[in-house]
């Protein structure tokens, strides 16, 4: 089983390295190759993700994925910024479903912004489109307007689209999902808007023919935005395109109190998936040994779950992570009074503890 580990930058190195730690006591062989990505990889090699790492992406199992971005790197032109070697990756392997869970660990009730009735046994899958949407269509650029009241001034512009056969493997993977879970389907889209998303309502509608057992609703983003904060039980599984379910899912993430708990898995067809923590790479405290790598054993966990069909090994990895929480052991970002603050390694260390 090969794994390919992209700590990139910030807050990453020291969160993978507590996964890898974790990694390294379930007591399976794994062949790993750890290569830069992001700015650590523009550093290195002058690209966010040179030909080197791609490849060694393409030929792995898994990947384990850290996290890009440094206020360093701010400045590079877009196509050199840390931020496109995670969009390269989801594009180059075909990464097109995402799963974002956001789940409420009982222990970290206090530490949701929203009160503990409307959160408590929180369980929502976001299932986000990866490869497509405005994030990925042409035309875009900067240009001079061609038409309208302002035309002759500079505009930039941006398309989205989607694909029938895009939407509808998406469709079929949240169908499949919400068998497995809750049977409940929401699909959230603007389809009072956009062309695009008037398209993917159809098109969901369509699927949903093959999946009888599993209840499907629609409902507008906007409407989404404000049901994930007034009632976010309601939900079971979402899908939904690119640029909502990024908005949806930082929300949702930040109902279970952190989004230093939420992990991530990102599949192809294949199956082959990279994995990666929730949240972003948080340069303002990195080398701090403060962060909190929970995210990023999680993702391990679903990396173990997915691509590499050692489900046991999972709920092994899920049930440490519990029992440390269980333990009162809080990085900075869920500390509450009443717990034991402690540090990105001595967190790690302790979910090794837990597994022995
Ligand atoms: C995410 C991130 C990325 C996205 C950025 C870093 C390109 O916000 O994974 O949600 O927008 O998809
Ligand atoms: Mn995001």
């Amino acid at each position: 089983m090969k794994i390919a580990i992209l700590p990139g930058d910030g807050i990453g190195p020291e969160i993978m390295n507590q996964a890898v730690k974790v990694m390294n006591v379930l007591g399976e062989k794994f062949e790993t190759e750890t290569v830069p990505v992001g700015g650590a990889a523009y550093a290195a090699h002058g690209h966010p993700l040179p030909e080197s790492t791609l490849k060694v992406a393409k030929e792995a199992d898994a990947i384990l994925f850290g996290a890009v971005g440094d206020f360093k790197y701010d400045n590079l032109e877009r196509s050199l910024r840390p931020e496109q070697a995670i969009l390269g990756l989801r594009k180059h392997l075909s990464l097109f479903a995402n799963f974002r869970p956001a789940i409420l660990y009982p222990e970290l009730a206090g530490a949701s912004s929203l009160k503990p009735e409307i959160v408590s046994g929180l369980d929502i899958m976001i299932v986000r489109e990866l490869t497509g949407d405005i994030y990925f269509g042409q035309p875009r650029g900067m240009r001079e307007a061609p038409d309208g009241p302002f035309k002759g001034e500079r505009e930039g512009f941006d398309t989205m689209r989607y694909t029938e056969p895009e939407i509808r493997r998406i469709a079929h993977v949240a169908f499949q999902a919400a068998q497995k879970r809750g049977k409940r389907l929401t699909s959230v889209d603007k389809a009072n808007v956009l062309e695009t998303f008037q398209f993917w309502r159809d098109v969901v509608t369509d699927v949903h023919k093959e999946y009888p057992d599993v209840e499907l609703d629609h409902m507008y983003v906007d409407n989404a935005a404000m049901q994930l904060v007034r009632a976010p039980k309601k939900f079971d599984v979402v899908v939904t395109g690119n640029m909502f379910g990024d908005i949806l899912s930082d929300a949702a993430a930040m109902l279970t109190g952190s989004i230093g708990m939420l992990p991530s898995a990102s599949l192809n067809a294949k199956n082959q998936g990279l994995y990666e923590p929730s949240h972003g790479s948080a340069p303002d405290i990195a080398g701090k040994d403060m962060a909190n790598p929970l995210a990023q054993i999680l993702s391990l966990a679903m990396m173990l779950r997915y691509s590499l069909n050692k489900a046991e090994q999972a709920d092994r990895v899920e049930a440490a992570v519990k029992a440390v929480l269980k333990q009162g052991l809080r990085t900075p970002d869920i500390f509450e009074a009443g717990t034991t603050k402690v540090s990105t390694t001595q967190m790690g260390d302790a979910v090794v503890k837990a597994l022995a």
